[in-house]
């Protein structure tokens, strides 16, 4: 069974659990957890009274009571005035990772009322479940079952008190959504190249959109051809894999209603065509269609949710393989849009595949077009694994897409897309060349996305960096991360009607 958030009017004392987790604050034990302490026969003010847990960000302590519940975890949020969301949801994602590591098949976590800072009870149960469900997840189906498998967690139960149960209800609901559209994201993210294949992204689609009732359409390599799409096609031709351009429609507003068109890239392997890239890490490059996964769980979070909103998502999705067939340096190809672009290299196919997809956005009259990639290796030198870069037409759009991301601890900042940095992908032969070389190689990108925009605002995310990680962390294990399904989230829900 899958990993599942629950919701409970409960007290931490009375409730019966294997594994409880408490969040609290730097400092003393707050008066809330007064019952607790009592029930466990003291084991809370022992720890705190030991100095062995002071409540710092992060900070855990297992503790085993006489009696019930078997396991304590206290996890600190640091100093209660500048508790965040951002701790909070941390809290919960390190509540679900300890308690799946113990085994324990059940699990209960209880935010003390001096844990929450500013933040409101809604945003609290909202968070937890987002948390919960990230750090609850574990991919483990391609393993040999262990001589002792552990049991599997398979709930955690969020206690509140009566008096906050409406506005935590509601939360819960969202968190949900949105967590489980992290969890498909992760997902899909994982599968390796040989599994998820441009086909396989476009079944997911229609998978999804059937669980949902929302609309599909997937176009196979001819209809992508008939459609003129020749950059995206220039791509796939290396490749013995037929590429896909998914398009994903969720209707939650009136028709009249313009939509938000969000783009993913899908690029499910990516050796960098005959511009080969070196062996030496080559394989993370199965997270090269992280775009499209975003993508596809922001959709699984509308299935589920239902806001009022129109969205649509398109996905072009191609492997990039070096062959006889394949695409080479040199080469000039006409884009979907009628500009011609000469592939200077084979290994920025990313931009290639969205200018295509752009081009086709205008079909929908959007209201607005935000598109993220796993664009440049320049952006991880810029921002590291802590920020995505966002880059766009409309100040406005990007600063909403930068709030976001700072409610959905997803951030984004933005590089500048200043008009000198255009001359770097000019061509001498077609509209423009596919890579303006290393300086700015973060901004040349999105400068030649741009060339493809046309009539809508738009905003572009480079989450090249925020993808995978390569080191457990105490809320989430190391892999795909499932970047940019809360953003969206936070995005598309902010401009929902209520
Ligand atoms: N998928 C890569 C970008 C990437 C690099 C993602 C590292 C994750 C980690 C993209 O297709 C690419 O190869 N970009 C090139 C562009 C260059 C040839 C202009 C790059 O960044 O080196
Ligand atoms: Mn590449
Ligand atoms: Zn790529």
């Amino acid at each position: 069974m899958a990993f599942e958030t629950a919701l409970t009017v409960a007290s931490p004392e009375s409730f019966d659990t294997p594994f409880l987790a408490v969040v609290l604050p730097q400092g003393d034990l707050p008066q809330s957890l007064a019952a607790l302490d009592r029930a466990t026969g003291g084991a809370l003010s022992r720890v705190i009274a030991a100095g062995d847990f002071k409540g710092k960000k992060d900070e855990v302590a297992l503790l085993y009571p006489e009696r019930q519940p078997a396991r304590v975890l206290l996890i600190g949020v640091g100093k209660a005035e500048d508790v965040t969301r951002t701790q909070l949801r941390r809290a919960a994602g390190i509540a679900a990772k300890r308690a799946r590591t113990l085994g324990a098949p059940t699990a209960a976590l209880w935010y003390t009322s001096e844990s929450r800072g500013k933040v409101s009870w809604r945003e609290v149960a909202q968070v937890a479940a987002e948390g919960a469900l990230q750090g609850a997840w574990y991919f483990g189906e391609m393993k040999r079952p262990p001589e002792e498998p552990k049991p599997p967690l398979e709930r955690l139960t969020i206690l509140m008190g009566s008096d906050a149960e409406a506005e935590m209800t509601a939360g819960h609901r969202v968190g949900s959504a949105i967590g489980a559209g992290h969890v498909a994201a992760r997902g899909l993210q994982v599968l390796p190249g040989n599994l998820c294949t441009p086909e396989y992204l476009g079944k997911a689609a229609i998978e999804l959109a059937a669980r949902f009732a929302l609309t599909a359409t997937v176009l196979d390599g001819k209809q992508i051809l008939a459609e003129g799409m020749h950059a995206l096609l220039a791509v796939a031709q290396g490749s013995a894999l037929d590429p896909r351009f998914i398009v994903l429609e969720y209707s939650g507003a009136p028709k009249s209603s313009r939509p938000v068109v969000l783009i993913g890239k899908g690029v499910t392997f990516d050796t960098g065509g005959i511009s080969i890239k070196p062996a030496q890490g080559m394989e993370d490059m199965k997270f090269d269609m992280s775009g499209a996964a975003a993508v596809l769980g922001t959709f699984e979070m509308l299935g589920r949710l239902k806001p009022k909103v129109n969205v649509v998502g398109l996905i072009p999705s191609a492997e990039n393989m070096p062959s006889g067939t394949a695409y080479k340096p040199g080469d000039v190809v006409k884009s979907h849009f009628g500009k011609t672009i000469e592939v200077v290299n084979t290994d920025a196919e990313g931009r290639l595949l969205l200018a295509d997809a752009l081009s086709y956005a205008r079909r929908f009259d959007p209201a607005c077009v935000l598109d993220i990639a796993t664009l440049t290796g320049a952006i991880l030198i810029s921002l590291g694994n802590i920020a995505a870069g966002v880059m766009g037409t409309d100040s406005a759009l990007v600063q909403e897409v930068i709030a976001a991301g700072a409610r959905a601890a997803e951030r984004a900042w933005e590089l500048p897309l200043w008009d000198e940095y255009r001359d770097l992908i000019k061509s001498d032969i077609a509209d423009m060349k596919n890579s303006g070389g290393r300086n700015a190689g973060s901004i040349t990108a999105a400068w030649f996305l741009r060339e493809f925009v046309e009539g809508f605002p738009w905003a572009h995310l480079d989450i090249a960096g925020m993808d995978n990680i390569d080191r457990d962390d105490p809320a989430m294990v190391k892999g795909p991360t499932g970047v940019g399904v809360r953003l969206f989230s936070e995005f598309v829900l902010g401009r929902a009607v209520a």
